[in-house]
């Protein structure tokens, strides 16, 4: 039995001896919830920003509440958001997905013409680049939802684009696609044919419902396993190109300058990564010593998660944790560690190793081969100083 708990009931508690309210009378009925919000007792879990990088919502970010999330699936109504020039109304009446340039044909899809393809069921993680990218210089941000919101993980459904390619043919010469959206942006992007004919889908539901407005309603693409940046919402043209465009979201943004002043450029994977997100400083241990459950979440662009190692004193000692529920390819994964806690300062860390070898390095180790300028891709080891008091805190160890 877990702390006395067992116990509460014998000494008289009214929750047990005393029949309430809500078994006094009748519950609503069924036709007052025609669409359910979640309860008003888990109000605070909710997108947030950080003030001082959404000077302007317009061009922004907001973030995932992951400390107090479960399971792997992110609900569409808490899932970060990112937009370079806000969300767009588009209906399902004036969406149109023009694929041209190097086909045979070139074609011109409605949302009903779109439905009529064969279709397919995916969960995928879709991480900005940004993700972790404030922390690049020391710990910054006191949250994992700050520190690693950046990121969901929905169920897809979709065609694969590869098959609305076909059917405008591709011409030989035909070597990278250039992906725009219907928004004001467009967020242009040049992805290689390869990954296209992979596993990219031209996805229209998330999480069995239709995609929410803010994450491209009625049409998005998603790119399994690429940054964030490449899953264009409001998907409206895909133009198949000898090579890429070199646009602005792919030269001056989503590079990485490094030491020598060189930039890394076309670092579209996601790189192993993983982060505890309880306890974690927006979810503090209340409940005292003895049992605890760390929990957290680890996901890399290159296939599965086969481990995650977890430490409680800063990367000296590793244990293994325990990998929960069905393991998706380029999908989060859930794991816990369930331990027992005897009140010391805790230096808690998560280490993620997928099915290339790949093991998550530290933010040292990343700093060293990257230097002190990049922004994008940062997967280094997070690590939450846990007090004897239960309150966790963004630190770093050398
Ligand atoms: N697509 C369009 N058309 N416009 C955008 O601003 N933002 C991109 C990408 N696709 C963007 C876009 C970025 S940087 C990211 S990280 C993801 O969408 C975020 O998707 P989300 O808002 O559904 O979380
Ligand atoms: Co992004």
């Amino acid at each position: 039995m877990v702390g006395g708990a067992a116990h509460a009931g014998a000494a008289g508690d009214p929750l047990i001896t005393q029949v309430q309210d809500w078994a006094s009378g009748h519950g609503d009925g069924v036709d007052a919830t025609p669409y359910g919000l979640p309860v008003k007792y888990e109000s605070d879990v909710i997108r947030r920003n950080v003030d001082w990088l959404t000077a302007d919502t317009i061009s922004s970010i907001n973030f995932t509440p992951i400390h107090a999330l479960d399971g792997t699936i992110t609900p569409q109504g808490c899932a970060f958001e990112r937009h370079h020039s806000g969300a767009i109304d588009l209906s399902k009446q004036d969406y149109r997905l023009m694929i041209n340039g190097l086909v045979d044909q070139p074609l011109v899809f409605t949302y009903e013409d779109l439905e009529r393809f064969p279709r397919e069921n995916h969960v995928y993680f879709c991480e900005c680049a940004a993700n972790t990218g404030m922390e690049w210089a020391g710990a910054q941000l006191n949250g994992a939802q700050f520190t690693h919101g950046m990121i969901h993980n929905m169920e897809y459904t979709g065609v694969p684009l590869r098959t609305l390619l076909q059917e405008a043919g591709i011409q030989a010469a035909g070597k990278w696609v250039y992906v725009e959206g219907a928004d004001a942006s467009s967020n242009g992007r040049s992805i290689p044919l390869e990954k296209v004919l992979d596993d990219c889908l031209v996805a229209f539901k998330a999480n069995g419902e239709a995609l929410r407005r803010e994450h491209g309603y009625p049409v998005r693409l998603v790119v399994p396993g690429w940054e964030g940046n490449l899953w264009i919402k409001w998907l409206r043209r895909i133009e198949v190109m000898d090579g890429p465009v070199e646009a602005k979201e792919e030269t001056s943004k989503y590079t990485d300058l490094l030491g020598d002043g060189t930039a890394r450029k076309w670092t579209w994977e996601m790189d192993a990564k993983s982060v505890i997100t309880s306890p974690s400083p927006q979810s503090p241990i209340r409940h005292g010593t003895g049992p605890l459950v760390i929990t957290g979440l680890a996901w890399s662009g290159r296939g599965a998660i086969t481990q995650v190692d977890v430490s409680v004193d800063g990367g000296a000692n590793w244990v293994a944790a325990r990998l929960a529920g069905h393991q998706h390819d380029k999908a989060l994964t859930r794991f816990y560690l369930d331990t027992d806690w005897d009140g010391r300062e805790m230096l808690l860390q998560a280490r993620a190793r997928d099915a290339t070898g790949y093991v998550q390095p530290t933010k040292n180790a990343l700093r060293e081969v990257r230097g002190m300028n990049s922004v994008y891709h940062n997967n280094g080891i997070q690590t939450w100083l846990v007090t004897p008091n239960g309150e966790a805190e963004n630190v770093e160890v050398s």
